[in-house]
């Protein structure tokens, strides 16, 4: 193979590349060459099904973000809503100039996964995923690979992704991690304060825990109807399943997502307590899913909503140096934002706490969990459930000490 040259700067601060120098990241993504477009591509040609596209960083741009707006063009024009976007940084580049690339490029951009390509290979990583290719490139860099906001935010892609990894999303009991991961659950179930709802339903259930411990703490012989829905079927089959260990007499599942929900169906009741966790930064359309969650909720109804904080400490260090991260964490709300989208849809608000501490309880749970077989995990659960309730008492100040809100709001 001969080696092609480094390509220089053009005026806009990008740098040509060939589809195919990184013929085998294209081969390996599945976008065939014909597909792809270059900065040679003629203007004003309509980016047509699977349209995708290639743009170069030059090796000596130092700040890697001040050439995202001639590319957010190129993108724009360039690539389809099914398409993908190949940013190539030529040479080395750190974990921080990436993660600012990724930073840049969202909220129209998520990028998935990374090539590292060089003479003798190319590695392949992504979250789930470190691969090496049995294939080279004369060309040393790091091929960023995005997708379009729709297509990372699609129906089908969120049901794969969760059917897929459902048995995650249930825990391992005994295992480690799966005190604090039910300890989370129960929290923002019981944050509902002492309600004694008839019915309750789990707004993106998951495999079903938050719902499952509100209908537990309902007081002897008045255990509420609990409904729950997720759009994964596998993950409504296991709430089912674990409801019924779990003793609840009255459950019923169903598909479907928070923009659209299938619960209540015509002619049946609204709820009288809805509880939603963790849920709100998977939506690529918030006050669409606002407007079905705020739907759901009976006259007189408490909400439960809560979720990661995009601003907490652990957050931001993690954008700042993490090359790679989950869509839901740059998706993610602060609860000021939640509380008046949520108050200017008639809701009022109640109450508020940050919960899960967002500096060194998660490396210490890692710790726990990967070399000490969870054996500090009940002293974690401990620490964890103190910090909450110094916050909830202090009303909730130190917002970014913690990784996760959880607020309460009821419906006049
Ligand atoms: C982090 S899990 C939380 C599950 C559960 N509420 C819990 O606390 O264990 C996020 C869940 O949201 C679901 N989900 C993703 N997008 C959704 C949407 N637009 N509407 C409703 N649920 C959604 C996923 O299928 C997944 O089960």
């Amino acid at each position: 193979m001969t080696t092609p040259t480094t390509p220089a700067a053009r005026n806009d601060g990008l740098a040509l590349i060939k589809a195919r120098v990184l013929e085998s990241v294209f081969d390996d993504l599945g976008v065939g060459l014909a597909k792809v477009r270059t900065l040679e591509t003629p203007p004003g040609m309509p980016a047509t099904s699977g349209a995708s596209a290639i743009v170069g960083v030059p090796r000596e741009t130092k700040v890697i973000a001040t050439c995202v707006p001639a590319m957010l063009d190129f993108a724009r024009a360039n690539v389809a809503a099914d398409g993908t976007l190949v940013v190539f940084c030529i040479g080395e580049r750190t974990s921080e100039e990436l993660a600012a690339l990724r930073n840049a490029l969202w909220p129209e951009w998520h990028v998935v996964a990374h090539y590292k390509t060089s003479d003798t290979g190319i590695l392949r990583v992504a979250l789930d995923e470190k691969r090496e290719l049995k294939r080279s490139t004369g060309m040393k860099g790091i091929a960023v690979v995005a997708r379009p906001r729709a297509a990372a935010f699609a129906p089908e892609a969120t049901i794969v992704k969760f059917d897929k990894n459902a048995a995650g999303w249930n825990g391992n009991p005994g295992g480690p991690g799966y005190r604090h991961f039910r300890w989370m659950r129960r929290y923002v179930a019981l944050f509902a304060g002492p309600v004694t709802p008839e019915r309750v339903l789990d707004f993106g259930c998951g495999a079903g825990w938050v719902g499952i411990e509100a209908a537990l703490a309902a007081p002897h012989g008045k255990q509420p109807e609990l409904c729950a829905f997720d759009p994964s079927p596998e993950l409504v089959r296991i709430a089912t399943e674990n409801a019924a260990a779990a003793g609840i007499a009255r459950f019923e599942g169903r598909t479907g997502f928070g923009e659209n929900p299938p619960f209540p169906a015509v002619g049946e009741a609204l709820f009288d307590l809805v509880l939603s966790s963790g849920v709100i930064s998977f939506s690529g359309d918030i006050p669409r899913w606002l407007d079905g969650l705020v739907s759901t909720l009976a006259p007189g109804g408490t909400l439960v909503i809560g979720d990661i904080h995009r601003e907490s400490v652990g957050m931001r260090e993690r954008r700042t140096e993490r090359p790679l991260l989950p869509m839901r964490e740059m998706n993610a709300q602060v609860r000021e934002e939640v509380r008046l989208q949520l108050e200017a849809r008639g809701l009022v608000f109640e109450a508020w706490c940050g919960y899960q501490l967002s500096q060194r309880l998660p490396q210490l749970n890692h710790l726990s969990a990967t070399r000490l077989g969870g054996a500090l995990d009940p002293l974690l659960v401990w620490w964890n459930a103190r910090a909450s309730k110094r916050e909830l008492a202090s009303g909730s100040r130190h917002q970014d000490r913690f990784d996760s809100w959880v607020m309460r709001l009821r419906r006049p």
